[in-house]
Formats: C-alpha cells, sequence, structure tokens
C-alpha cells in the first residue's frame, strides 16, 4: 500500500530506499495497521507532523468557541441558551483531550499556547468568520460541524494511538452538534418568511467557508502525501470535500433551501455531484490573517490567557504545596 503512494502521488514522501532500517521497521507497523504509543520510537518528522496536526485541531476548538459564544447571551429561548451553552463548553473540552495527545509528543501546552498567539500555529479558516444571526447558529452546528465529523470520523483510525482514541469521544459530541444545528435550520426554514430568509443568507455565507475547511486541493496540499503514508491522515482533502457535498446537498434540498452553486449538479457516471471549488484566494488571504475575524479571535484568546494567569498561578501553587506535604510525610 505503502509503495503504491509513493507512485501515486510522489509529492514529499519519503521513498522506501532513502529509509534507514528504523524507519521502514516503523513503516512496516503503520502498514499492518498498528497503533503508536507515545514511549515507542518514532521519526521525528513523524513526530513533529503530528504535533502540528493535533494541536492546529486543538486551537480550532478552543478558538470554535468564540463564534458561537457570540450568540449564547442573544439565544431565542432558554432551551436554545442551554443547548448552545452545553455545546461550547464541548468543544473546550476537546481541546483539552487534544492538547493533552499533543503533550505525549513532547510539547508543553505553554508551548502550543504561545504558538498559537504568535501566529506560528494555524487554526481552522472557518472561525475567521463572522457569526451574524441566530441561523448562522444552525450552520454553524450544521455545516462546520458536519464537515468536522466528515474529516474526524476516520480520524478515530488515525495510527497515534492518544489522538485516535481522544477522536472517539470527540466524534460522538460532534455528530450530536451537528444534528442540532441541522434542527435549528428545520425550525428557520420552515417558519416566516423572514426565518427562512435568514437560514438561506446563512448557507450561503457559510458554504465556501465549509468547503475549505478540509485544506487546499489536492494538488495544493503540502502534507497530504506524507500523512497519509503515515496514516496520520486516513483520506485527502478533495475525498472528504466531496463526501461531504454529495452527504450535504441532499439535506439542503430537504430543508428546501439552495446550496450557492451554479454549476452544482449531480453526475451520473461519476456517481457524486459535480460542484463549484471555493474561492482559493480568499482561503490563502484568511490563512495569512486577512479574513473577517483574524484579529479579533486572536485578541480575544490573547486576553483569555493573560487574565487567566492567576488561576494557573494558583493551581501551579496548590500542586507544589500539595506534594510538599506529600514527601514531608513520606
Ligand atoms: N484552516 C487553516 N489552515 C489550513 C486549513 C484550514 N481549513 N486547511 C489547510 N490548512 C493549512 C495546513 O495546516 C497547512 O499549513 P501548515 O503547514 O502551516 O500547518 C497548509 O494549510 C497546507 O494544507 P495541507 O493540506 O498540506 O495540510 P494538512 O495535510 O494538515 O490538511 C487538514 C489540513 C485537513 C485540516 C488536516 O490538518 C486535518 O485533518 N486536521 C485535523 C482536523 C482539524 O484540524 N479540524 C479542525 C476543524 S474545526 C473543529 O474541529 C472544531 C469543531 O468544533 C467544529
Amino acid at each position: 500500500m505503502y509503495a503504491q503512494m509513493v507512485k501515486s502521488t510522489g509529492k514529499g514522501v519519503q521513498a522506501l530506499e532513502e529509509m534507514s532500517r528504523e524507519e521502514r521497521a516503523f513503516q512496516e507497523r503503520i502498514d499492518r495497521g498498528e497503533k503508536i504509543e507515545p514511549k515507542e520510537w518514532m521519526p521525528d518528522a513523524y513526530r513533529k507532523n503530528l504535533i502540528r496536526q493535533i494541536g492546529q485541531h486543538a486551537h480550532s476548538e478552543i478558538v470554535g468557541q468564540l463564534p458561537e459564544g457570540n450568540w449564547i447571551t442573544r439565544a431565542p429561548t432558554l432551551e436554545r441558551k442551554a443547548n448552545l451553552l452545553a455545546k461550547v463548553q464541548d468543544e473546550a473540552g476537546h481541546g483539552l483531550y487534544l492538547y493533552c495527545a499533543a503533550e505525549t509528543l513532547g510539547v508543553s501546552r505553554d508551548e502550543l499556547f504561545e504558538m498559537l498567539h504568535s501566529g506560528k500555529m494555524k487554526y481552522s479558516s472557518i472561525f475567521n468568520y463572522p457569526t451574524l444571526t441566530w441561523a448562522d447558529m444552525g450552520a454553524v452546528g450544521w455545516l462546520v460541524d458536519g464537515a468536522a465529523i466528515m474529516n474526524q470520523v476516520p480520524l478515530q483510525r488515525t495510527s497515534y494511538g492518544p489522538y485516535a482514541r481522544a477522536m472517539v469521544r470527540i466524534c460522538k459530541e460532534e455528530s450530536f452538534h451537528q444534528r442540532q444545528g441541522f434542527q435549528i435550520m428545520m425550525v428557520m426554514a420552515n417558519g416566516s418568511k423572514d426565518q427562512k430568509r435568514m437560514a438561506q443568507d446563512a448557507l450561503n455565507r457559510f458554504w465556501g467557508p465549509a468547503l475549505m475547511m478540509f485544506g487546499p486541493s489536492d494538488k495544493d496540499s503540502v502534507h497530504s502525501a506524507q500523512s497519509m503514508a503515515w496514516k496520520i491522515k486516513m483520506n485527502s482533502n478533495d475525498e472528504l470535500r466531496q463526501k461531504f457535498v454529495d452527504e450535504t446537498v441532499p439535506q439542503a434540498e430537504y430543508l428546501d433551501l439552495k446550496v450557492p452553486d451554479e454549476n452544482l449538479k449531480w453526475n451520473e457516471e461519476t456517481g457524486h455531484y459535480d460542484f463549484s471549488q471555493p474561492d482559493w484566494d480568499e482561503f490563502y488571504d484568511v490563512l495569512k490573517g486577512n479574513g473577517p475575524c483574524n484579529h479579533e479571535r486572536l485578541e480575544a484568546r490573547k486576553k483569555a490567557w493573560d487574565e487567566g494567569a492567576w488561576v494557573r498561578e494558583a493551581m501551579m501553587a496548590h500542586a507544589e504545596k500539595k506534594a510538599a506535604k506529600k514527601q514531608a510525610a513520606e
């Protein structure tokens, strides 16, 4: 399988003949479907690539709380408020599982946060778009969590044990989020004319950015080939994007909403929808920090970090005091 991948993608994959004996044995373990555990030997590049992907994933969960947190105080009913609050808390939990998984690779949480705050590490582009109306809470749950689970369900089989195990619980919760988002869309789409218009407007604004969540097209993806060879990623960006479109279009039809793409068409021959690529110039611009909310999101995270300093210090002091007491008793 691995040899095939070298041939089919070529890009960025270490060739078998360039590998040391250890690297070759490592690759064979991956190919047999074995899980790699924290204390085991792994190539440096595998470790670095995992820290990059898990770190970016963890940051996405944490930054992803902000656009929805924006609506907690304005949710239309008490039940909606409680649901949204629970969902935003779930995202914080996902961030924590993922930071813990990254820490097993030898990076500290402080280092990860420093990389987020200094812009050295990314988080998902989708969270740099604003949430303007209540319908956006529906669209985010339906499309953003929908895209996230499309990508994350296969990651339950990823080669790194702690990452794969973290994904199991995350996926259960994300599918619940997707359903609660779709339910909001159903209510809006079947409500008054204004509500339906809001639902359509939310779909119009989030469709392109949701497609971008899967990353650049395969020909431009930097990491896919090596990440797939190492089973850090299980599918290519384009494969998952297509799967998302194929599953989401019938859902939009059920809602009687129109996907904002004039080229969207079922293709009998391929058994998939044909669709327009998102605006890749916009994607790269958002990655460079020029999206509508990049500045606001990063500032909010830095503020939370600074204002939480006293909590971290108090927790550390408590832990140190407890350890000293234990030592004295021994
Ligand atoms: N947003 C921001 N950066 C992105 C991106 C996106 N949507 N898509 C790609 N990139 C970045 C990559 O990180 C990489 O930059 P880097 O070298 O500085 O890290 C560059 O663009 C090139 O892209 P590649 O295709 O080579 O990158 P990957 O192979 O890492 O693929 C990915 C990108 C598909 C997002 C992959 O990293 C992945 O599967 N990550 C795990 C899942 C994840 O992070 N999901 C976040 C979704 S949001 C979420 O889960 C929150 C929930 O509450 C909804």
